[in-house]
C-alpha cells in the first residue's frame, strides 16, 4: 500500500485501453496516486460496469480506513474520466497502459491504432502476461518507446510489476517507467531482456508442472498440495523470496549450497517433462477445487473472501514498512 503522506493532485495523465479486470485495477492505482486517468474500451458499457466496480471497490477501502494515499474515494473517482474514442483516450496522455485481452493479433492490431496517434515520449506500455515485447511492437514507428509493464492479479493488492522492455525499448523508458510505478507504489522488477512467461509466469508454471506431477502420481491430493503453498511457503514467501530463505536457513548461501546441493539436484533430476493439463488429472484437479473452494457457479463470493486476505496481508506489510 502506498504511504499515507500527503497525496497531490497531479496535472499529468494516463491513458488506459480496456476496462477489463487489469484495467479497472490500473485506474484506481494511478488516481489513488493522484493522476488523471482517461478510461477507453471498445465496449462502451464494459466503461460503465468498470466506473461502478471501481466506485464499490475504493469507498469499501475508505470504509475500512485503508485507502492508499489521502484522497478521498470521491476524489480519486473524480480523476477518472470515461472516453468515447481512443483519440480522446491519448490526448495529452504522458503515459498509455495497453488492458486488451491476451491474444497477439488483438495486441498488434490496437497498438498499430495507438501508434498511428502518439508522437514524442509518450511511454507505450502493455499488460501482457507473457507475449513478448518484440513481438506485439516490432511493426510500430514509435517501437523505441514500447514495454511490458505485467501487474501480479489482483495488482491494487500484490504490488509486484515486470519491466521488460524489447530489443529496441530506449534506456530512457525503463527507469521513467520505474519511477512511475514507485510513485503509485507498486514494486517493480526489471527483466534485462525478454523471455517467453517473463520470470512470474515462469517461476508460477514451474510449481504448477511440479503440482500437477504430484498430483497425477496420487503422492498428494489436490487440496493439500495448495496448502503446501498457503500454509507452508507461501507463508514465507510473503516476506522473503527462495533466495533469501536459503540464505537464512543455513550460514549464508554457500553454506546452504554445501549442505543441501546434492540433495537438491537429485530431487530436481528426479522431476518429470511438462505435460498438458488436460484429462483424468484435470478433472481431479476441477473436482478437488469445487471441494476448497466451492462450485464455479460461487466464484465471485470466494474471490472476495481471497481478496479480503489480501487486504489484511497488505495492511499488514503496510503497518511493519514492507510491499
Ligand atoms: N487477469 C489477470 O490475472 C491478468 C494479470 C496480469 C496481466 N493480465 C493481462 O492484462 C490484459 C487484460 O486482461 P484482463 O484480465 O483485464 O482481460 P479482460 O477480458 O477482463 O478485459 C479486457 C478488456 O479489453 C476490452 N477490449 C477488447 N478489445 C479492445 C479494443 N480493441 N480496444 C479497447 N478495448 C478492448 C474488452 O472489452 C475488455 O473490457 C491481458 O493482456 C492479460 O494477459 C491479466
Amino acid at each position: 500500500m502506498a504511504d499515507a503522506v500527503s497525496t497531490p493532485l497531479r496535472e499529468e495523465k494516463v491513458a488506459v485501453i480496456g476496462s477489463g479486470l487489469i484495467g479497472r485495477s490500473w485506474c484506481m492505482l494511478f488516481a489513488c496516486a493522484g493522476y488523471k486517468v482517461s478510461l477507453y474500451d471498445v465496449d462502451p458499457e464494459q466503461v460503465s460496469r468498470a466506473l461502478d466496480d471501481i466506485r464499490v471497490q475504493l469507498e469499501k477501502l475508505q470504509e475500512e480506513g485503508l485507502p492508499r494515499g489521502t484522497l478521498s474515494a470521491q476524489q480519486q473517482l473524480d480523476r477518472i474520466s470515461p472516453v468515447g474514442s481512443v483519440k480522446d483516450c491519448l490526448q495529452g496522455a504522458f503515459y498509455i497502459q495497453e488492458c486488451v485481452p491476451e491474444r497477439l493479433e488483438l495486441k498488434q492490431q490496437v497498438w498499430a491504432e495507438l501508434d498511428s496517434q502518439v508522437s514524442g515520449d509518450v511511454i507505450l506500455a502493455s499488460s501482457s502476461s507473457a507475449l513478448l515485447p518484440s513481438l506485439i511492437s516490432e511493426k510500430l514507428s514509435n517501437r523505441s518507446r514500447f514495454i511490458v509493464v505485467h501487474p501480479t492479479n489482483p495488482p491494487f493488492y500484490a504490488p509486484l510489476v515486470e519491466l521488460i522492455p524489447a530489443p529496441w525499448t530506449a534506456e530512457d523508458v525503463v527507469p521513467t517507467t520505474r519511477t512511475l510505478m514507485d510513485c503509485i507504489g507498486q514494486d517493480p522488477i526489471v527483466l534485462n531482456r525478454e523471455i517467453d512467461g517473463f520470470v512470474l509466469n515462469r517461476i508460477q508454471y514451474a510449481i504448477m508442472g511440479e503440482g500437477w506431477r504430484l498430483i497425477r502420481d496420487g503422492i498428494v491430493s489436490v487440496a493439500d498440495l495448495d496448502r503446501v503453498m498457503s500454509s507452508g511457503l507461501g507463508v514465507r514467501y510473503a516476506f522473503v523470496g527462495p533466495f533469501e530463505t536459503a540464505y537464512l536457513n543455513a550460514d549464508g548461501f554457500v553454506s546452504y549450497c554445501d549442505r543441501y546441493r546434492d540433495m537438491i539436484y537429485r530431487v530436481q533430476r528426479s522431476a518429470g517433462d511438462p505435460e498438458l493439463m488436460d484429462g483424468d488429472t484435470m478433472e481431479r484437479v476441477q473436482s478437488g477445487m469445487e471441494q476448497v473452494a466451492g462450485p464455479v457457479s460461487e466464484l465471485d463470493s470466494r474471490r472476495q473472501w481471497r481478496d479480503r486476505r489480501l487486504l489484511g496481508l497488505a495492511k499488514l506489510k503496510r503497518d511493519l514498512s514492507e510491499k
